[in-house]
């Protein structure tokens, strides 16, 4: 594919990037991520309508296996996807691999670290999907990402991303016992019991998951760690408002509605304000020169 992965841009070959054991051990094993959501089809169809109507090309960051990258490229939409994860973009490529070429010249995969990497060209729509912000712990990590979105973001571009709402029953679970959830078939591991453990800080707002996989078959039992920034929706829109963002609207749960208590999901949309922050605290005298050297410039 015209997007193989490739380091990020201009060509980048030097080390991984530094990612934090809880936003990368989950990430080793891609065939059990896309086994474990392959019924999530909501945001993939939601995405793909956004795509749609932007025109695209979208950027990504977190485009992981593909999941939704491979539907905005079938929907005839160029994407470039950002992930940190080596063995997540190589099951990108395996994905895109059994897809016709048109839809493979579409995709354009870089490793790199959503806080620093710099991609080529700026987008209409950028996003952000499936708890990929979660991943992010401390201000100057939002920082970071959120000046490279502004970076990547059309001047009318807008950026689109999901989170998990905070819940009390993660957040108050006792972290000295686990729950049990059902067997299963793992793709690789035959039967696995699988259970779960929970442990949260509440200082740093960062819930700890234990995944806890037990084969039936006698192979030795693993434990995979994983970690969510905990983001309640007021955070956010301080964030994103401190971060040079407006025009913030929210729906739930990949409908068009606005949120009610007891959403699954927030789905945040916005744009970079720095267009209407420097208009705005431009001097009068300042904006009619700089017009007037624009007009004289297309004249010339
Ligand atoms: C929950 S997955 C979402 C994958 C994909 N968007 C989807 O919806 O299936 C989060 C992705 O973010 C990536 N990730 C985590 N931290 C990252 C970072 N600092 N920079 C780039 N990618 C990161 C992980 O490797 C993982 O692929």
């Amino acid at each position: 594919m015209a997007g193989r992965v490739r380091g990020e841009e201009p060509e980048l070959t030097g080390d991984a990037p530094a990612i934090d054991v809880g936003a990368s051990a989950h990430y080793e094993d891609p065939e059990y991520y896309d086994f474990a959501y392959r019924d999530r089809r909501d945001d993939v169809a939601y995405y793909a309508r956004l795509a749609r109507l932007s025109g695209g090309p979208v950027l990504e960051y977190g485009v992981g296996t593909g999941r939704i990258a491979v539907e905005l490229c079938r929907a005839g939409i160029d994407v470039t996807g950002v992930d940190a994860s080596a063995p997540m973009l190589a099951a990108l490529e395996r994905r895109f691999s059994r897809e016709p070429e048109a839809v493979k010249r579409r995709m354009h995969a870089v490793r790199g670290d959503m806080r620093t990497v710099r991609v080529a060209g700026r987008f209409p729509l950028v996003i952000a999907a499936f708890n990929t912000i979660l991943h992010l712990t401390e201000r100057k990590d939002f920082e970071r990402f959120f000046s490279g979105v502004r970076r990547h973001l059309s001047p009318r571009g807008r950026f689109v991303f999901d989170f998990s709402v905070p819940h009390a029953d993660y957040l108050g679970a006792d972290p000295h016992r686990t729950y049990g959830a059902p067997r299963f078939r793992h793709p690789k591991s035959g039967i696995v019991r699988y259970r779960e453990r929970f442990e949260y800080d509440s200082l740093r707002q960062v819930l700890l998951m234990e995944l806890h996989f037990l084969p039936v078959g006698g192979d030795a039992p693993w434990v995979v760690p994983l970690t969510h920034r905990q983001l309640f929706p007021q955070e956010v829109e301080a964030l994103l408002h401190y971060n040079g963002f407006s025009d913030i609207h929210w729906t739930a749960d990949f409908t068009d509605a606005p949120p009610e208590r007891g959403a699954d999901s927030l789905v945040v949309s916005c744009r970079a304000a720095h267009e209407k922050i420097r208009k705005a605290s431009q001097p009068r005298r300042a904006r009619v020169k700089a017009k007037a050297t624009a007009t004289r410039q297309k004249r010339t």
